[in-house]
């Protein structure tokens, strides 16, 4: 089992990270800060039995989220962003959208993940447009990292997968080489821009801009190998 550095998390440790944002707390029902407020890891406990299961890691403007939540209203999907601000939209969004199976955690996927989610727990996971964090000493911070890989591998079910996608030419290289090394995964499909199954599956912000001034996107579905 891999084993996520805590000095790698993004801004230092959790508690200091969110003790040093702009934006105040958001104390909202939809909104889980087990770090913050000890009581929520009862409920992220109870939110992580539920199935399916759909995380999504990194979702900032809660586009993507909130389309998955309202096109899956038979899963539970829990949504991770370290930016409050973000958490705070998406709160109010699935408010007035009406999505009561959607959930958001405040703070770094990857501390969470790790300590919270049993094994065979999550049928899928997205990763959109993650930040490249181009500097070498930052490299830790990326989510996909082998030690990060092995905790997402852990946690997906039979017949679970993890999304991906990219605008970042090299990132998605970096990603491919990464999950290709990992025998616990087998690439299913990427498909071309005006692809039927791409065109059914909910965009994230970025992904919109890209779209709209012609940016190149990758979009990788890994689907994990059961011996
Ligand atoms: C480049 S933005 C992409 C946002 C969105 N997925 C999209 O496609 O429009 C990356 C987002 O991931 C968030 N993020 C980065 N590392 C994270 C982590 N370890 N856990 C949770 N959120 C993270 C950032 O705050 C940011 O909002």
């Amino acid at each position: 089992m891999g084993t996520v550095d805590n000095s790698s998390l993004v801004g230092g440790a959790i508690e200091r990270r969110l003790e040093h944002s702009k934006v105040p707390p958001v104390d909202h029902a939809f909104v889980l800060a087990p770090f913050r407020r000890p009581g929520d890891d009862a409920e992220l406990a109870s939110l992580i039995e539920g199935r399916p299961l759909h995380v999504e890691i990194g979702f900032g403007r809660p586009h993507h989220l909130c389309d998955l939540a309202a096109s899956h209203p038979e899963a539970t999907v829990l949504g991770f962003e370290i930016k409050r601000r973000w958490c705070r939209d998406a709160a109010r969004r699935s408010v007035s959208e009406g999505l009561t199976n959607l959930r958001v955690i405040e703070g770094d996927a990857r501390a969470y993940i790790e300590r919270f989610f049993e094994a065979d727990s999550v049928d899928a996971y997205h990763v959109l447009f993650p930040d490249p964090w181009w500097k070498r000493r930052h490299h830790k911070r990326r989510v996909f990292r082998a030690d990060f890989l092995e905790v997402m591998h852990r946690t997906l079910a039979p017949g679970g997968y993890l999304i991906a996608r990219t605008d970042v030419p090299a990132y998605a290289d970096f990603i491919d080489e990464l999950l290709l090394a990992h025998p616990g995964f087998e690439l299913e499909l990427t498909p071309p821009f005006d692809d039927p199954i791409f065109e059914a599956l909910p965009r994230s912000h970025r992904e919109k801009k890209c779209l709209g001034l012609g940016i190149p996107v990758t979009r990788f579905r890994f689907n994990k190998l059961t011996a």
